[in-house]
């Protein structure tokens, strides 16, 4: 039996032409960096030992990146000089599968296709490029070499055959390949591509998306709607409903259940698990949207539970430990942090309800507030199942509105409430007759002296 492939992805650049402070391969397409995408294609392609070669911000590229190994280029000095960093951990012989780390739409597909159809010491997959600009080109005259962008001829530089980045090697070849690799004028890089000699196996045909290279943000841009729309067909195809591929952003680590809706505009981040409807225009992170929930337009949550027959939104926003349970409703304007309503309790406008309890049925009006911050310490608010908070009152906590109580519209309150009780706070209304007419007439006078 052959030997199992081994991959090395070369992610040590910077990548200057990103102008970017980050290292060019932790630039993030749907909420993960761009070499995780590479890793988990290798992943699904079947294989297990991946080697990432770092050096710009080693220590952010070791911690977003899980289960791999890792070797260290000590001076970026080309593509050829990151695979010789990594030869040490590379096994006697079998298959060494050699990726570029600025490829992030790498697919599964294509990797099992070069470890099949690759064969001899040195294979390379070459795709045609609508437009070639940046790529090596792969020039066939009788054997094959590949030619870089800066060293065309003129002819060259119209070839549209191109250098994919991909390589599929012998890991005996490379031990006696890799050190007679000579450095190129004029920065002294050792190019990978010197290795393609004209003996070498180029698998054509592969599909140019799967190697567009991330070179600068325009490119980088590029890529994640090409990967937004692959994302978003494969979650269409398992029976989500999606308004549109191109304007919905669905992170790598979101989970949808077949029948969940996301409208138009919507950015699903995080851990979020969808069942529901959700949007246009939300953006959820780390939410749970059970199925018959519905998150309406324009509405913001994190770390927030809405279950079964629940309504949230237009515009409403749910903070860390919102806990929407069956059949409750949070209207425009709303916010709610590390709260539970539970079971039919409402809040249709304007108000918010923060480190509380609003108990089944009850009625919070529009304008409440819970005052739950005293300058030093979160306070909590609890109100009882069927309790009726009259429009614009303030909940001074730590306060307990009883069962089924009732507080009149505008009060502050800051005592409790017992059960049943009716609590209004509220100066007596002044009604004087006739006044508005003599007040109109005093500023009409007022003007008329102010003009003359
Ligand atoms: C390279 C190829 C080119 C191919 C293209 C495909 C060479 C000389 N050229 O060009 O033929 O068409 O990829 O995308 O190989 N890296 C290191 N250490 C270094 C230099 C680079 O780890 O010293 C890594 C980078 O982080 C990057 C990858 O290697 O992930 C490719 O480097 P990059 O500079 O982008 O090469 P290209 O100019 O795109
Ligand atoms: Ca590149």
């Amino acid at each position: 039996m052959s030997a199992p492939p081994v991959a090395v992805v070369l992610a040590a650049g910077l990548g200057t032409r990103m102008r970017s402070p980050l290292a060019k391969v932790l630039h993030p397409l749907l909420g993960r960096p761009m070499v995780s995408w590479i890793v988990a294609a290798l992943r699904e392609a079947g294989v297990e030992r991946v080697i990432v070669v770092v050096h710009h911000q080693e220590d952010q590229v070791r911690a977003a990146l899980g289960d791999v190994e890792f070797a260290r280029q000590e001076a970026p000095r080309g593509t050829g000089d990151a695979l010789a960093a990594a030869a040490a951990l590379l096994p006697a012989d079998g298959p060494v599968v050699v990726t570029a780390g600025d490829t992030p739409l790498l697919s599964a597909a294509s990797v099992r296709r070069l470890l099949r159809e690759g064969a001899g010491p040195c294979s390379v997959a070459s795709f045609v490029a609508a437009e070639p600009t940046g790529y090596g080109r792969i020039v066939r005259d009788g054997g094959v070499h590949i030619v870089e962008e800066a060293h065309c001829s003129p002819e060259e530089r119209r070839i549209r055959e191109v250098n994919s980045g991909m390589y599929r090697f012998e890991a005996s070849f490379l031990r006696e390949a890799l050190p007679a690799l000579c450095p190129h004028p004029p920065k002294g890089e050792l190019y990978l591509t010197d290795l393609v000699q004209p003996g070498a196996t180029v698998v054509d045909g592969f599909p140019a998306e799967d190697f567009l290279g991330v070179n600068d943000r325009a490119a980088l841009a590029e890529a994640r709607g090409l990967l937004r729309r692959r994302v978003n067909r494969a979650w269409a195809l398992e029976g989500v409903d999606l308004a549109d591929l191109d304007t919905i952003d669905i992170g790598a680590e979101v989970r949808l259940l077949p029948g969940a809706e996301v409208g138009a505009g919507t950015v699903l981040a995080g851990r979020c698990e969808i069942g529901g409807s959700v949007g246009p225009g939300c953006v959820l992170r780390d939410t749970v949207v059970e199925v018959g929930a519905h998150i309406e337009a324009g509405t913001i949550a994190e770390g927030a539970v809405v279950r079964a027959g629940a309504k949230v939104g237009p515009m409403a926003r749910l903070r860390p430990g919102a806990l929407i349970e069956e059949d409750a409703h949070v209207g425009n304007f709303v916010e709610v942090k590390n709260a539970v309503l539970h079971r039919g309790a409402k809040a249709n406008h304007l108000a918010y309800i923060g480190d509380a309890e609003v108990g089944a049925a009850a009625n919070v009006g529009a304008g409440t507030i819970t005052c739950n911050y005293d300058g030093v310490r979160k306070n909590r608010t609890v109100i009882g199942a069927r309790a009726f908070i009259g429009s614009n009152s303030a909940l001074v906590a730590p306060v307990h509105i009883g069962e089924g109580a009732i507080v009149g519209a505008g009060s502050t309150v800051a005592e409790d409430v017992p059960a049943d009780a009716i609590a209004v706070e509220r100066a007596p209304l002044k009604v004087r007759e006739g006044s508005a007419e003599r007040l109109r007439a005093r500023y009409r006078a007022l003007a008329g002296k102010g003009k003359a």
